[in-house]
């Protein structure tokens, strides 16, 4: 049986993942330091999948504490989801976000490289494009070397670090990675048991408009109506974290049959845009009511359109997207419903 550090694995992305590793046979170690996530997520992984997972609470910055996990963790990969990941906090505190988020996957790519584990899978994201000129990205569509936000440049410049890692001759057993570039990822999982669970006011739109249904906030402002859209609001592609979970899963099997050093970058997205007025009709669809929302101007940065390649995830990992827009909404309800509060 494989086992799998996941870094980040109390997170709303890890923790899905998690579940979804266990039921196929992997087992799993946890690490995480909470900064963003509560360890009530990883005791409620524990109760869907009725088994207890191996936990480290830490920093990944802390370089001796990261090579003790692995001196006693015996791992043959890694999923790597640990760092902060706010588009808007970025642009003011850089410095905090290239430290953190670099600073700790040199430290695991470190440790990787003296404990010999070979499998490296890179949670990186789709906000590595940057180019409004174009509409469904492929994975060849960023080389020019800058996205639109330090967290953004920070997943870009954690791909070349893995990728010159791959190139190099430093790591005994070679290095074999994927780096998954996710869309928007919402929904829940099936149990209602874990969810996204923001701190604080919500920068992204479902636990947004699910905290509205909720009443802890007002109404959605929708940020710009007047795009060159149809109707006026920009167009995302929102894909489930069950979905998501698997593509993870995919990537691991996928990886261990690569030649010892290889890299590789995929897409993971449905493929298909929706516009947030969508994604809110399909939240009032489940809710059965009407939910109060204000168009306001536009959000600075944000794209009109973008949404995803999907040829190259389909080819490599014989991945699909199998939820609809409508199953994302009912699950991310169906959590924040039994959860208003999420962990807390
Ligand atoms: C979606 C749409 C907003 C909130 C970000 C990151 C991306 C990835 C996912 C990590 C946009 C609109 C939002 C609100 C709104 N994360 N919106 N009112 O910006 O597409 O992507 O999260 O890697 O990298 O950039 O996601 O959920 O913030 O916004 O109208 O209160 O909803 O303008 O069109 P985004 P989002």
């Amino acid at each position: 049986m494989k086992k799998i550090l996941v870094t980040g694995g109390a997170g709303y992305i890890g923790s899905h993942t998690v579940v979804d590793l266990v039921l196929n046979g992997f087992q799993v170690h946890i690490c995480d330091n909470f900064n963003n996530s509560s360890p009530k997520a990883v005791h409620a992984v524990e109760k869907i999948l009725g088994v207890n997972i191996p936990l480290t609470k830490l920093d990944l910055k802390d370089k001796s504490a990261v090579g003790n996990m692995f001196e006693h963790g015996d791992f043959d990969g890694v999923i790597h989801f640990a760092g902060l990941k706010a588009v808007g906090e970025s642009t003011s505190k850089p410095l905090a976000y290239y430290e953190n988020n670099l600073l700790s996957t040199l430290n695991l790519l470190d440790a990787c490289k003296k404990y010999n584990v070979q499998n490296f899978v890179f949670s990186s994201s789709a906000t590595v494009y940057s180019d409004p000129a174009v509409v469904a990205y492929d994975e060849e569509t960023t080389k020019t070397g800058k996205a639109s936000s330090p967290y953004g440049t920070s997943k870009l410049e954690q791909e070349w670090i893995l990728e010159d890692c791959v190139n190099g001759a430093e790591f005994p057993a070679g290095l074999r990675v994927v780096s998954l570039r996710y869309f928007n990822p919402i929904g829940a999982h099936s149990s209602s048991m874990i969810g996204e669970d923001p701190r604080g006011i919500p920068n992204n739109l479902a636990p947004f408009i699910t905290q509205v249904m909720v009443g802890r906030r007002e109404f959605l402002s929708v940020f710009g109506g007047d795009y060159a859209t149809e109707d006026g609001t920009c167009i995302r592609d929102y894909i489930h974290v069950t979905d998501l979970a698997r593509g993870h899963r995919l990537a691991l099997e996928y990886i261990e049959k690569q030649p010892e050093n290889s890299m590789e970058y995929i897409n993971l997205g449905s493929g298909k845009g929706s516009s947030v007025l969508e994604v809110l009709h399909a939240f009032e669809a489940t809710y059965g009511k009407s939910i109060p929302y204000k168009i306001v101007s536009r959000r600075p940065g944000d794209l009109p359109e973008f949404y995803a390649k999907t040829e190259k995830a389909q080819r490599l990992l014989n991945f699909k997207t199998e939820y609809s827009l409508d199953d994302m909404a009912r699950d991310s309800w169906n959590w924040q419903k039994s959860n208003p509060n999420g962990f807390e």
